[in-house]
């Protein structure tokens, strides 16, 4: 067997089923999970009507590029949605679909590592599990970059050392981030994309809760339009990860693309081609309709707010928590120790929450992600208040 599979930790949600495992709940209250992390809103009908519609299309192999009409409406809508120059982005060249974003941030490592030059993967800290799964299974060794209070929750690369930088060849970042919410602005993107040509790496990043955000005035950046704005129409080192899985609810879907850089794109087909990752026919023609459309993203974005506004309105006078920039989570500060507050939490209350440090690693003397804890807003507005309600009744009783 490849050794590097024991290096893999165990995923946030077996940790938390081995530390549920055995207490007991109150009988008389429902269960409400705050603990998981997928969108819980109805897919649109629209979306499902156009997979169904397209189900004869079992008949054909797709091809890993995916439609030329699939690579429009995505290379349309990442142009409105960040704003981009409006010949820039070439769907032959800039765009590849991909079965969401988490098979493609972790195979694109696989592809873009050179495991014999001893490489770095730089990824934020705490951090979604698969960048430091593809950094290990790719011949890496990862290093986290803190994100807290103190950094504003975002990573501090002037804190990487020369000899990090010497070796580093790829840097996931995550805009907006899961779980911290917080979401990097133009100027530290560009930096980063500065450093990248002073150290010749590559930036990953993943915005798959870029669409998912509370000012329709003020939608977070992406990592192509701070390219753009510096003149860079290539996108040089670049790549993005979006993804109809949060944007649209549809993660049963498997659907998104990765766009930048064509040559990173061209490599990244190659390697594609041989791992056998089409997308099925249906998924891109519902996906094609999905990208086309804004008003089910306006919606979604609307009652995610009033879910944010219902548990900040009870949670705020009683817990350390903040309004994120963007994304469904929350990521308050716990009062006491992370695994405690989950357990104590589910036996007193039936709430699940994910302890913060099954999030996180040591580095750099300390754990970011011990004593918080991430709530994700995705079940129904009464669930999620009634959950508040609950975490209140909690800390009162402590
Ligand atoms: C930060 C982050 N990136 C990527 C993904 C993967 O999403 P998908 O593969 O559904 O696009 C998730 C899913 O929860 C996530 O939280």
């Amino acid at each position: 067997m490849n050794p590097d599979l024991s290096r893999l930790q165990p995923y946030p949600f077996e940790r938390l089923a081995r530390l549920f495992a055995g207490l007991t709940v109150p009988a008389g209250l429902t269960p409400i999970a705050l603990s998981i992390g997928e969108p819980r809103h109805a897919t649109p009908g629209f979306i499902t009507e156009e997979i169904i519609t397209h189900l004869h299309g079992l008949a054909q192999y797709p091809t890993t590029r995916g439609r030329a009409e699939l690579r429009e409406a995505i290379a349309a809508w990442l142009t409105r949605r960040f704003r981009l120059p409006a010949t820039s982005l070439d769907p032959e060249q800039h765009i590849l679909p991909v079965n969401g974003t988490r098979e493609a941030l972790f195979a694109f490592a696989q592809c873009v590592l050179d495991r014999a030059a001893d490489p770095i993967v730089l990824m934020p800290n705490p951090f979604y599990q698969i960048y430091e799964g593809a950094a290990l299974l790719g011949g890496a060794a990862p290093w986290f970059l803190n994100t807290t209070a103190a950094t504003g929750y975002r990573p501090d690369f002037d804190s990487v050392p020369a000899a990090i930088w010497s070796r580093c060849q790829l840097v996931y970042i995550c805009t907006p981030g899961n779980p911290t919410g917080a979401v990097m602005g133009i100027p530290e993107l560009q930096h980063l994309i500065q450093l990248a040509d002073r150290h010749e790496f590559v930036i990953a990043s993943d915005e798959c809760y870029s669409e998912i955000y509370p000012d329709e005035a003020a939608p977070p950046p992406g990592l192509l339009q701070a390219a753009a704005t510096m003149g860079r129409d290539d996108f040089r080192r670049c790549l993005v990860f979006h993804s109809l899985s949060k944007r649209s609810n549809a993660p049963g879907m498997r659907s998104g693309f990765v766009a930048g850089d064509a040559r990173l794109i061209s490599d990244f087909l190659r390697y594609r081609t041989y791992h056998g990752c089409a997308m099925p026919p249906a998924t891109q023609a519902a996906s094609i309709r999905a990208w086309q459309d804004e008003q089910h993203v306006i919606d979604n974005r609307t009652r995610y707010r009033e879910k944010f506004t219902a548990v900040l309105d009870i949670l705020s006078p009683v817990l350390a928590v903040r309004r994120p920039d963007a994304g469904f989570y929350l990521w308050p500060e716990t009062p006491a120790d992370d695994c405690v507050f989950a357990s104590d939490l589910l036996t007193q209350q039936n709430v699940s929450v994910l302890p913060g440090s099954y999030l996180s690693r040591r580095a750099a003397g300390s754990n970011p992600g011990e004593n918080h804890v991430r709530m994700a807003l995705v079940a129904p507005l009464e669930d999620c208040s009634e959950a508040a309600q609950r975490i209140k009744s909690y800390l009162a009783s402590g």
